[in-house]
């Protein structure tokens, strides 16, 4: 009698306890990470328009971000410098007074015990150009002179203090690049987190308000064409193979599918990155009150989760972590 099923899927879903305990995903505080904007000259944070909630932070302010953050129980802060100067070589990522690097030490000293300082690793934010590595002289982003820039801004971050250095730039052989300067120069317990299947993607948008980009044009002769898969895999297995020690996947929502694949096979750890315009999409929508703002946040970090990633880049850190616990 099909009418009376006796398999009822629904018994499990009848009770807030029931659901609780049979959830397969949970996102923990300590598996979420905080990118944080740092930017020279402020005295006062300052307000991103296209990302609500999210600022430029000055030297000071960024103290009480790592703070607020340490005791919210996040894992960890991603740290983004937006330099006063910028020149085609991008001069200020390796100075060792460059924003970042002196962003690093201050947050180290002030909440390194309690979090993992990680560096973004890449030269947009410091270049008049705004792309991610040095010109050639016809224009084009020059890859293996980008790895000698790279290999410099290496090393002023470790001796800053981070601990995890992003590559976030897309430049063929950056891991091993960077990964042997390190080591060459005693900076062996430094660790490479690899941004592997970074896609050239719109997402992006307000991020390039928030370090204030000079970019024209696009990226996508080095990130990734959003079309491909396949490429995805490849990527992470050739920085694995490099020597990283996590890779990354992002945009997150954009790239389940490709997290997934990633996280099936990958021997180290599998981050996410839920980019300013997965987040700006939610508060817009929010604003609008076409959506539940504090759900959507929920619903989306754990469908990063369940996709396969074991840690979330997201600017939501510190709200959801609170909601976590
Ligand atoms: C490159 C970098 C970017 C982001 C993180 N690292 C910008 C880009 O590739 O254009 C974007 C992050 C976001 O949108 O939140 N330094």
């Amino acid at each position: 009698m099909t009418l009376v099923p006796s398999i009822r899927p629904r018994r499990l879903r009848r009770t807030p306890a029931l659901r609780r305990l049979v959830a397969e995903t949970r996102v923990h505080p300590a598996e979420l990470i905080l990118p944080v904007f740092v930017r020279e000259g402020l005295s006062e944070p300052q307000p991103i328009s296209a990302m609500p909630g999210v600022q430029q932070h000055s030297l000071d302010s960024v103290r009480a971000v790592a703070e607020a953050a340490a005791s919210a129980g996040v894992g960890g802060i991603m740290l983004f410098g937006v330099p006063a100067e910028r020149d085609a070589r991008g001069s200020a990522a390796d100075d060792p007074a460059g924003i970042l690097n002196l962003a690093t030490r201050a947050v180290v000293e002030e909440a390194g015990d309690a979090l993992v300082v990680q560096t973004d690793l890449c030269l947009d934010e410091f270049t008049s150009h705004g792309h991610c590595g040095v010109l050639d002289a016809s224009g084009e982003v020059d890859n293996d002179a980008t790895l000698e820039r790279y290999t410099a801004m290496a090393i002023a971050q470790a001796e800053a203090g981070s601990a995890l250095l992003g590559l976030s730039g897309m430049m063929d052989g950056q891991v091993a690049a960077v990964r042997e300067a390190l080591d060459l120069a005693g900076h062996e317990q430094t660790a490479l987190l690899a941004y592997s299947a970074k896609y050239a993607s719109a997402f992006y948008g307000p991020f390039r308000e928030a370090v204030d980009s000079q970019l024209t044009g696009n990226r996508k002769g080095y990130q990734q064409d959003p079309a491909n898969r396949r490429e995805g895999l490849r990527e992470a297995e050739l920085d694995i193979a490099e020597g990283a020690d996590i890779v990354m996947v992002k945009p997150a929502m954009t790239s389940l599918d490709v997290l997934a694949d990633v996280a099936a096979v990958s021997p180290v750890p599998v981050w996410a990155y839920q980019v300013s315009g997965e987040a700006a999409m939610i508060e817009a929508a929010a604003a609008n009150g076409w959506i539940d703002r504090e759900a959507a946040i929920a619903e989306s970090l754990t469908c990063i989760k369940r996709a396969g990633a074991d840690a979330i880049l997201s600017y939501f850190a510190i709200e959801a972590a609170g909601w976590q616990r």
